[in-house]
């Protein structure tokens, strides 16, 4: 029988991703869980693990909800005062908060800064002769609305591997990233992966072919743009080119993918 949704006061979820669970998110989620089971409350407050929550900076994070709290650096001991602050008080502990609805800016311990792409720069590149190139994001975040982005907008978008396999986005009839490790490109004869999302430890041949590092480029003697991919040790995975004829295409890459940097003097 599920969960009897009427008596729930308290939202908390956990972030589970990479950064949480190196810091001990687990040992965080479980003492939530066992304090919330054995004091009763386990009607009263719902558990939910999440993602990464984007404060990876803060790990192990989790979010109190309904009053939009953001807690930081937590601990089995911290989180079980939480619980007790919001069940009993109904308030949140303002020490641990990371931020809170209506705050002008986070309280992080370890704030980052914003990722800033960088502007484009000539080079003259092995593969692509002279041409700009700036470094994008890797993440699954990024690359799979990339693909999907093509695929639906971008028909004369070519993939090519390493090895000189290609495939235009035309002939697709299908992206799928189902299992959130590798994104299938599908035609009706062939199908091509990609490992875009997170690489667990059990499966280490999958990190050969791991996307880590995206490239943008502008090619000076074809006109032609597009995206590089390589691996861990900057070897070549695949490109794609994008159509001449789809200037949308590389309009959605720099407005999307690049935080609007755009190539120097010349016009796509
Ligand atoms: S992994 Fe938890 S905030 Fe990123």
């Amino acid at each position: 029988m599920g969960k009897s949704l009427e008596k729930v006061k308290h939202t908390f979820l956990f972030c589970d991703g990479g950064s949480c669970r190196k810091a001990g998110a687990e040992q965080v989620s479980r003492a939530a869980r066992l304090y919330l089971r054995n004091e009763e409350l386990w009607d009263e407050v719902h558990t939910i693990k999440t993602r990464c929550n984007g404060r990876c900076e803060d790990a192990p994070t989790c979010i109190v909800e309904d009053g939009h709290f953001w807690y930081k650096n937590l601990n089995p001991e911290k989180v079980v005062e939480l619980i007790k602050s919001h069940c009993e008080n109904g308030e949140p502990i303002e020490e641990y908060l990371v931020y809170a609805r209506e705050w002008e800016q986070v309280r992080s311990d370890n704030e980052r800064g914003t990722f800033k792409i960088k502007p484009f720069e000539w080079k003259d590149d092995p593969y692509l002769g002279r041409c700009q190139m700036t470094k994008g994001l890797s993440s699954d975040q990024y690359l799979h609305p990339l693909f999907d982005y093509l695929y639906r907008n971008a028909p004369s978008t070519v993939y090519e591997t390493a090895q000189g396999d290609q495939l235009t986005f035309s002939e697709l009839t299908e992206i799928r990233f189902e299992k959130d490790i590798e994104l299938e490109l599908i035609t009706e004869n062939k199908e091509i992966q990609l490992v875009i999302g997170p690489v667990r430890k059990d499966e280490p041949h999958l990190e050969k072919g791991k996307i880590r590092n995206t490239y943008y480029f502008y090619r000076e003697s074809t006109g032609q743009v597009g995206v590089r991919f390589s691996d861990k040790k900057n070897e070549l995975i695949g490109h794609l080119f994008l159509g001449t004829s789809e200037g949308n295409a590389w309009s959605y890459c720099t407005r999307v993918q690049l935080q609007n940097n755009k190539l120097q003097e010349v016009s796509v």
